[in-house]
């Protein structure tokens, strides 16, 4: 493995999250239970979230909200062909869940000052067919959540926040993942908060929340409220093993959840020095006039309190992207695209049929000209500063 002196991010484990961690294995039950449970109620509380499940993934948080959506336990459901609007700026398991729930993907450009969905381009390509919008929290950033709100109320639509990459952010004082009937966040090493893999998924209704918790788990009646109706309904069966939905098996574990816990305790910390360490950088490289000639910042939205994922750049059109980038990674710096650029440039997508004759502007400018870096959770010093930005100089 590569040594970066600037990477994406230290490794976020420290010595408290795994002694948490050796106190399940000692406990010696290391599958989902009461860590788990008490994971949930703490997301909940924090956020203001009505109902929280841990997953194993926010991918798989991302798949349960869809599948919810097609359930016939569900008594107002999407059927198959409904549309679903989605940004061109996404992660593959933003958009597949989709597909893979029988709906039908209908992309939309994103806006150059948030790198989210771009609300008039939103607007336009809302029809008839239009049941849900799935939207990107997009590295900590967000849209006017005033404005979609009204477009989701007007239209009667189902708002899906995929807030893998944005936990912890605030618009007008509420956190993102609670304004939508579902919400998404991911606990993956890189994020806001890691618990190696996992994930959670909130939602807004009781209904909601029995059809995941089953999804979740096999589509077994186990741990739902109506658990001793089913099994009277269903006499002839073993009431421990009666599969009253059609599942999967999503869950996480009990290790996941506790290094997770710890470190969602912690999360105004890690958001509070990566804001930090963000305006510090921003200050040193908008100093140099090489850097300030050739490089575009993204700024939180209005009304936005961020929790940075990482410094989100796009390089002027004049600059060579993938050299810059090498010569970065060649000097200590690791860098990422801006989640997947242009989704639509991918071959899983034509390879899908999924290719609309549209246009698609500025994720196309994120797909050539855009990449982030890391925002550490704990202060960064000067030199390091310094020579984070003599790498950026030397790059151009
Ligand atoms: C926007 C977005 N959605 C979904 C995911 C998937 O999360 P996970 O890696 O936990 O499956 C990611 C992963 O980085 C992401 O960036």
């Amino acid at each position: 493995m590569k040594n970066f002196f600037y990477p994406l991010i230290e490794n976020p484990y420290r010595d408290k999250d795994i002694l948490e961690a050796i106190k399940i294995l000692k406990s010696k039950k290391l599958t989902i239970g009461p860590k788990t449970d008490e994971f949930q109620k703490y997301f909940s509380k924090k956020l203001k979230s009505k109902y929280s499940l841990m997953v194993n993934s926010g991918s798989s948080a991302n798949l349960l909200a869809l599948q919810c959506l097609i359930n016939p336990y569900r008594k107002k459901r999407l059927k198959k062909g409904d549309e679903v609007l989605i940004p061109s700026l996404c992660w593959s398991t933003s958009l597949w869940p989709i597909i893979q729930s029988g709906l039908k993907p209908k992309f939309v450009d994103i806006d150059l000052k948030t790198l989210n969905i771009n609300l008039k381009d939103l607007k336009k390509k809302i029809s008839k067919k239009t049941k849900a919008i799935l939207i990107v929290h997009v590295l900590g950033n967000c849209v006017d959540m005033t404005e979609l709100m009204h477009l989701i109320k007007k239209h009667k639509l189902i708002l899906i926040e995929d807030t893998c990459e944005s936990l912890g952010t605030k618009f007008k004082n509420k956190y993102l993942g609670t304004f939508g009937d579902f919400s998404s966040f991911s606990f993956y090493t890189s994020h806001q908060i890691s618990s190696g893999e996992g994930g959670m998924i909130c939602c807004k209704n009781n209904e909601d929340h029995e059809i995941i918790k089953s999804l979740r788990a096999h589509g077994w009646s186990r741990g739902l409220k109506n658990e001793k109706k089913i099994a009277s309904a269903n006499k002839h069966l073993d009431r421990r093993f009666i599969f009253y939905n059609s599942g999967f098996n999503l869950r996480s574990t009990d290790i996941a959840a506790s290094i997770g816990l710890n470190q969602f305790r912690d999360l105004d910390k890690f958001i509070k020095y990566r804001s930090i360490n963000r305006i510090n950088i921003l200050r040193s490289l908008k100093k140099n006039k090489k850097i300030e000639k050739n490089i575009k910042f993204i700024e939180a939205n209005n009304h936005v309190k961020a929790s940075w994922f990482g410094l989100p750049i796009l390089l002027n059109k004049n600059i060579n992207r993938n050299k810059f980038l090498k010569k970065m990674e060649k000097m200590g710096v690791e860098t990422r695209p801006i989640i997947s650029g242009n989704f639509l440039k991918q071959p899983s997508v034509k390879k899908y049929n999924l290719i609309q004759n549209l246009k698609f502007i500025n994720s196309d400018i994120v797909n050539n000209h855009g990449f982030f870096i890391g925002l550490p959770t704990s202060p960064i010093s000067d030199k390091k500063i310094k020579k984070l930005i003599g790498a950026f100089e030397k790059s151009l």
